[in-house]
């Protein structure tokens, strides 16, 4: 698989609520669930060899590769390869870790990247780790949205890594506390985004009310994403000028 994001979307099988068969709905219904399996991406060869990322659909919607994840993958590819040294870095819901292993492997760092998700996605992290032999330097963390950060998360880290994590309602609160939380006075958030229902967006305008948030549009590639909904920002804390 190279940089395409053209992949089929579809109902996750572990719906229960309400709401999350509302988020079904607005995604494309499955014939044929995918099967678990390693997909090779070598973005467009910037990563070669390819990353080795087993998509495994058992624990939940993470278990894929979402198209935010991969153009996030691919932005920071493009634009940070040799200016993350010195930097801390933390993925929040990395899913199978997309965004932090193509950064762990593709661009150059020296401190551990710390990705996090709920419990049921941390053996999976862990096995993306251990496939591209990346043991050394990405460490997997459970983190759930709103509860105290994991001890080995430094405090405000240099660089924080979202993508697709906007598309269950009952979650903004506790992504955007989490936020709160790690955003530091010199933290820099990308967070990116595929914009499936008008909540989403709402998620967005709270967070533009606690944080200074900036479109990243000066891209090509995220400019043609746009096109499809998947929007790229930069979020920073907020500081009153008033103070
Ligand atoms: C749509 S997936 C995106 C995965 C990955 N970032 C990507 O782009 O491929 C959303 C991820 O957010 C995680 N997530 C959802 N709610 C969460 C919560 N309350 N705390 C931590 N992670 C959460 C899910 O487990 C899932 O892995």
């Amino acid at each position: 698989m190279n940089g395409n994001l053209d992949f089929v979307e579809f109902s996750p099988p572990w719906s229960e609520t309400i709401d999350d068969l509302i988020v079904s709905a607005s995604l494309v219904p499955p014939r044929d669930p995918k099967s678990a399996g390693i997909t090779h991406i070598d973005f467009d060869g910037l990563l070669t060899p390819p990353l080795q990322l087993k998509e495994d659909l058992k624990e939940g919607c993470g278990g894929q590769l979402w198209p935010a994840g991969m153009l996030l993958a691919s932005y920071m590819l493009r634009n940070h390869s040799s200016d993350l040294r010195g930097k801390t870095i933390v993925e929040l819901g990395a899913g199978g870790g997309v965004v932090g292993l193509a950064v762990a492997k593709g661009c150059s760092i020296d401190s551990l990247i710390y990705l996090t998700d709920q419990m049921p996605m941390l053996a999976l992290m862990e096995e993306n780790v251990r496939l591209n032999g990346l043991a050394h330097i990405v460490q997997p963390l459970v983190l759930d949205w709103g509860e105290p950060l994991p001890p080995q998360i430094p405090s405000f880290p240099d660089i924080i890594l979202a993508a697709d994590c906007v598309y269950f309602e009952p979650a903004f609160p506790l992504l955007l506390s989490t936020l709160t939380d790690l955003l530091g006075p010199a933290s820099l958030c990308y967070f990116c985004f595929k914009k499936r229902r008008r909540a989403d967006l709402r998620f967005m305008k709270q967070a533009k009310k606690l944080f200074d948030v900036t479109e990243i549009t000066n891209d090509k590639e995220t400019d043609t994403h746009r096109r499809e909904s998947i929007f790229l920002y930069r979020i920073r804390k907020r500081y009153n000028k008033n103070i």
